[in-house]
């Protein structure tokens, strides 16, 4: 399906969200909308305190989930199991057989918000690693090492070196996500990578570069992890996302926290872009004069990639200025989104979402 697309309307075949944060409880039910109105599936991120690491716990946060979406609203979420150093190789694939798990996540323990659980090494999972390559289910990569002697800008480049190549050469049949790159060197990496490896790329990582954080002063707001870099490296980025190169697609990392945990001496990384996820991709594809690649981007290369067939609804962008409102209640938290009293060129009007979906 073409995007029909005008000076001053969009209309896309409904996108999917493939990295994002829901969290649980009061945040849930404040965030949930945000995503299931654009998005018609949202891979869900299992960082939550604890960590969804079985099935039964991944079936639980999955009702959760849909729970919190509110009626009329067809959003399906794709669960991940958070993997340890001792989760057990047939919890995951029994998970997946089950239709319950579609991918499971790799956090390095320590890397970012709540993964203390996270792995420590990656040999102790090679026996997770064998049997996803065998049932061909991806794993899904917080690309960071951890050591301390690595300066944080580093630690993706870094990751790349000693983990991520190590680890596919040693599974040739393994399918990995790299999520919310941000560096030149995971462009570079992931385009030279057989067809088994794709990467997601973040809205705000388009958007800004690590100026963003420090200029006139912190910015607490646009601390995210990993952390944005150079300007050379967001350049790459937005070359990669608006290539039409299906090896890389739309993954929001929406992570919201409350204010207070954001503007803090030791504040949390995140940042909630669900409310402007889909007009904040458009922002930077029409800078690029790209905007007839957004569709491919949004929704079509992610389930082409897991292998999910393509949504048939469509959402509507229509060239309209607003400005995006400050804060968001959640329960008795305040969260401030992307983009938060700046003002923005797109709008979504619409999501008509549909019944079926149509063959890959
Ligand atoms: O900025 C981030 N926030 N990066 C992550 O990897 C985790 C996420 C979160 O859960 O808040
Ligand atoms: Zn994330």
């Amino acid at each position: 399906m073409p995007a029909a697309t005008s000076p001053d309307r969009l209309v896309l075949r409904r996108p999917d969200d493939w990295h994002v944060h829901l969290r649980d409880g009061d945040m849930l039910a404040a965030v949930a909308r945000h995503t299931a109105w654009p998005f018609a599936r949202a891979i869900t991120m299992p960082n939550l305190v604890p960590p969804i690491t079985t099935v039964e716990a991944a079936r639980g946060y999955r009702e959760r989930i849909l729970a919190a979406v509110p009626a009329g609203l067809d959003f399906e979420p794709l669960m991940t199991a958070y993997l340890t150093d001792e989760i057990d190789p047939e919890e995951i694939a029994r998970g997946h057989a089950e239709g319950v798990f579609t991918a499971c996540k790799l956090y390095p323990a320590g890397a970012t918000t709540n993964s203390a659980s996270g792995v420590t090494d990656i040999r102790r999972l090679d026996r997770v690693l064998e049997r996803m390559q065998s049932i061909g289910m991806p794993l899904l990569v917080h690309g960071e090492v951890v050591d301390h002697d690595i300066d944080i800008f580093d630690r993706e480049a870094v990751f790349i070196e000693r983990i991520l190549a190590p680890t596919l050469a040693r599974f040739p049949g393994l399918k990995v996500v790299f999520e919310h790159i941000t560096t030149c060197e995971a462009v570079d990496f992931v385009r030279a990578a057989d067809a088994r490896v794709a990467a997601t790329i973040t809205a705000h990582h388009l958007e800004f570069n690590r100026n963003a954080l420090l200029v006139g002063g912190i910015r607490p707001h646009h601390y995210c992890l990993p952390v944005a870099k150079r300007e050379h490296h967001r350049q790459a980025l937005r070359a990669a996302a608006t290539s039409g190169n299906p090896k890389f697609f739309l993954g929001t990392d929406t992570a919201p926290h409350g204010i207070a945990e954001k503007e803090s001496a030791c504040g949390c990384a995140g940042i909630f872009s669900a409310p402007v996820a889909l007009e904040s991709y458009a922002k930077t594809f029409e800078e690029e004069g790209a905007l007839d690649r957004l569709e491919g981007f949004a929704s079509e290369y992610g389930p082409r990639f897991y292998g999910l067939p393509l949504n048939t609804g469509t959402v509507t962008l229509q060239r309209q200025s607003w400005t995006v409102p400050d804060t968001l209640e959640a329960g008795s938290v305040r969260i401030r989104p992307f983009h938060a009293g700046g003002a923005l060129a797109w709008r979504l009007q619409d999501a008509r979402a549909s019944e079926d979906t149509e063959p890959r």
